[in-house]
């Protein structure tokens, strides 16, 4: 599919009011998104686990305008207080899929959101916030054109996320996604995120993602900052070669069930990511104290106990712990003796894989 693929025809019925509520999952990079071209193109595939309790809920309220104007108009309602700080966002969104949902003038819109996960824990709510808010628009889009197939609606759905925040386009579907051209990966495309659809092993089934909140501050430096830095920065094509690379090791693993060998690459895929920001210019260092010390303690753990245990990073401090469902026990025990005091007021967020958004009733 190609980006004209989205523009849709005059549309066959009239929709004047109505609203929707879509509940969509964060995801955890495994193969890493870091620099982009125009229009949110990524320089290097990626792949991520979609979480599961980790989610945005959003409902979208539409109302026709009685005279249409020549502006968006919307009401954004957070944890059901009027939030305006995040208008800025939304307004951007709307300009840059308006060629791709023609409607979006001739309504009111009342968008109300929340999060599972605590308000600023650190967690991006951009992949979930975002993807949340495309699958609300998609449905009103549906209603208009009553003859859309379940596969466009979700492929323009990541198509619209993926221009509100980049890997906002990999938290549509489960268990597995793919976003960014890989020309051993079936149908993967930068325009979309798809679904994983090869052969992967049992060990992966369930995999558990706990994820352990370092600091809760603001970023330093937002993820589109960083993403812009890679431009001429001097291992960019290296490392964007390499996440090719490592994706197809990843393909070959999921296949095996290799857990020693999905380590490798999942730790090394996090270092990277920072060892990119360490080395950009200017450089700079999301991890903290907190951090590093987490991470040796899991070096440790895993060469004591035998276990799988292993780590990955997002642009901050927050570590993502990822394990087998089978060795959940073990681990959950060192994970509160040992590693639980170094996270800001012993807080962690229990997950697991899961299997995409959800429309509610
Ligand atoms: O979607 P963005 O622009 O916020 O970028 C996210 C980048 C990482 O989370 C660091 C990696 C990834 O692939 O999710």
């Amino acid at each position: 599919m190609t980006e004209k693929d989205f523009l849709p025809q005059p549309y066959p019925a009239t929709i004047d009011q109505g609203e929707v509520t879509w509940e969509s999952p964060s995801n955890i990079a495994l193969v890493k998104y870091w620099g982009k071209l125009k229009n949110q193109i990524p320089a290097n595939p990626s792949i991520s686990f979609t979480l599961d309790s980790c989610r945005t809920t959003t409902k979208l309220a539409y109302k026709k305008k009685e005279e249409v104007t020549d502006s968006f108009d919307f009401e954004l309602y957070f944890e059901g207080e009027k939030k305006d700080a995040f208008r800025p966002k939304i307004q951007k969104f709307m300009e840059r899929v308006e060629q791709y949902l023609p409607f979006l003038k001739d309504y009111e819109f009342t968008i109300e959101t929340s999060n599972s996960f605590p308000h600023s824990s650190g967690i991006a709510s951009s992949a979930s916030g975002m993807s949340a808010l495309a699958l609300c628009l998609m449905s009103l889009e549906k209603q208009l054109n009553p003859e859309m197939e379940e596969e466009y609606f979700t492929r323009k759905s990541s198509f619209l996320a993926r221009l509100g925040s980049g890997s906002a386009c990999r938290s549509i579907e489960g268990e597995l996604v793919v976003w960014g051209f890989q020309r051993n990966i079936y149908g993967s495309s930068d325009l979309y995120g798809v679904e994983f659809r090869d052969e992967v092993h049992d060990n992966f089934r369930n995999y558990r993602d706990t994820i352990l909140l370092v600091d809760k501050g603001e970023k330093q430096v937002s993820s589109t900052v960083g993403h812009d830095l890679m431009n001429g920065h001097p291992f960019a094509e290296r490392r964007f070669q390499q996440a090719h690379e490592n994706l197809d090791r990843l393909k070959k693993i999921f296949r095996s069930g290799d857990l020693s060998e999905f380590i490798q690459v999942v730790e090394s895929e996090a270092l990277t990511l920072h060892a990119m920001m360490m080395t950009s210019q200017p450089y700079f260092l999301l991890m903290k104290p907190n951090t590093l010390e987490i991470i040796n303690r899991i070096f440790k753990f895993r060469e004591e106990s035998g276990l799988h245990l292993c780590f990955t990073l997002d642009a901050g401090a927050n570590v993502h712990l990822l394990f087998p469902e089978k060795e959940e026990k073990a681990t959950l025990e060192f994970i509160e003796r040992e590693l639980k005091q170094f996270c800001q007021n012993g807080q962690y967020i229990y997950d697991k894989v899961g299997s995409g958004a959800k429309k509610l009733a």
